[in-house]
């Protein structure tokens, strides 16, 4: 078990999937977790799983006003920030040819997906600048910003966009020993991508026909590797993306058939993320 006691963290979307579990995780290896969520019910349901002495407000990381008064919170209660966890990111059910994206949708997308991550990590840069060298920064990404994705452009120039934003920091805040890390996960189980609800039960066991470690992720599985790269067990590591994968991305297009075998061809093609 690594130890935070003492640090403060703060996740951003905190109130369900990889941000809840990253909050729970954090809490439970002693860290004192703020977390900002936009929707209040889900707000609600943290504050009641984490408790005192974690902090959970309601807000919106796209407002400029909300993101201000949340550094302001945290520099007044704590007086400088350990941990950020840039988790909030969302491809709004906006599935289409690229050519088809309004330019609200564009809009829309890079607001929650780009947008914000700038504006909070500018606000918390002063505060991890407060602690000092082995804060960190840790951004969620995506594996589609690793590969391509159908029918998602828009999304997924966004995400990849967080590796260049990643690597570059990094050398920012190198000299002063602030590190900045992504984490890039597959298809993972919450209320934004509720897969086990996509895959008929009865093609449940074939999962691992597309993953090679036979299971799509667990929000757990993203907070394990968060407080690995917040922790100085990661104290020589910035710039840089764990991918978070069950093996998808090394497999790039090869499928396990049934009778255990690897082909390159589509395995049951009826059933997965149908685009
Ligand atoms: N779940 C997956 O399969 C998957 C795969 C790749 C990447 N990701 C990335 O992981 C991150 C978390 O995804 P998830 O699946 O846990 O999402 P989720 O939608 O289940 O949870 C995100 C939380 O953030 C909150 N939120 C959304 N917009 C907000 C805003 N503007 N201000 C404050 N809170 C806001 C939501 O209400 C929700 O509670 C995202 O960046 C997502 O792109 C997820």
């Amino acid at each position: 078990m690594i130890d935070f006691a003492g640090k403060i963290a703060l996740v951003t979307g905190g109130g369900a999937g990889i941000g809840l579990a990253t909050c729970e995780a954090f809490a439970k290896a002693g860290a004192t977790v703020v977390a900002i969520e936009n929707d209040a019910e889900r707000a609600a349901q943290a504050r009641r799983i984490l408790g005192e002495p974690h902090l959970i407000i309601d807000g919106d990381v796209t407002q400029q006003a909300d993101v201000d008064s949340l550094a302001a919170e945290i520099d007044q209660r704590f007086g400088g920030l350990d941990i950020l966890v840039n988790n909030v990111g969302d491809f709004l059910n906006i599935v289409k040819r690229f050519e088809d994206h309004s330019d609200e949708d564009i809009d829309r997308l890079y607001a929650v997906n780009m947008r914000q991550l700038f504006s909070v990590t500018r606000a918390m840069i002063p505060l991890l600048r407060k602690k000092g060298a082995g804060t960190s920064i840790i951004s969620v990404s995506s594996i589609e910003a690793f590969r391509g994705i159908p029918i998602n452009c828009v999304y997924s120039t966004f995400k990849t966009g967080i590796t260049g934003f990643t690597k570059s920091l990094a050398l920012d805040l190198a000299p002063e020993g602030i590190r900045v890390n992504l984490i890039a996960p597959e298809t993972t189980e919450t209320a934004q991508v509720p897969i086990s609800h996509v895959i008929k039960p009865d093609h449940q066991d074939d999962v691992k026909q597309w993953i090679p470690l036979g299971r799509f992720g667990a929000p757990d599985d993203m907070a394990n590797a968060i407080l690995f790269l917040a922790s100085p067990m990661a104290s020589w590591i910035t710039g840089t993306a764990i991918n978070i994968d069950g093996g998808a991305l090394a497999a790039s297009g090869w499928y396990r058939t049934a009778e255990d075998k690897w082909t390159n061809t589509p395995v049951i093609p009826t059933h997965g993320l149908l685009f």
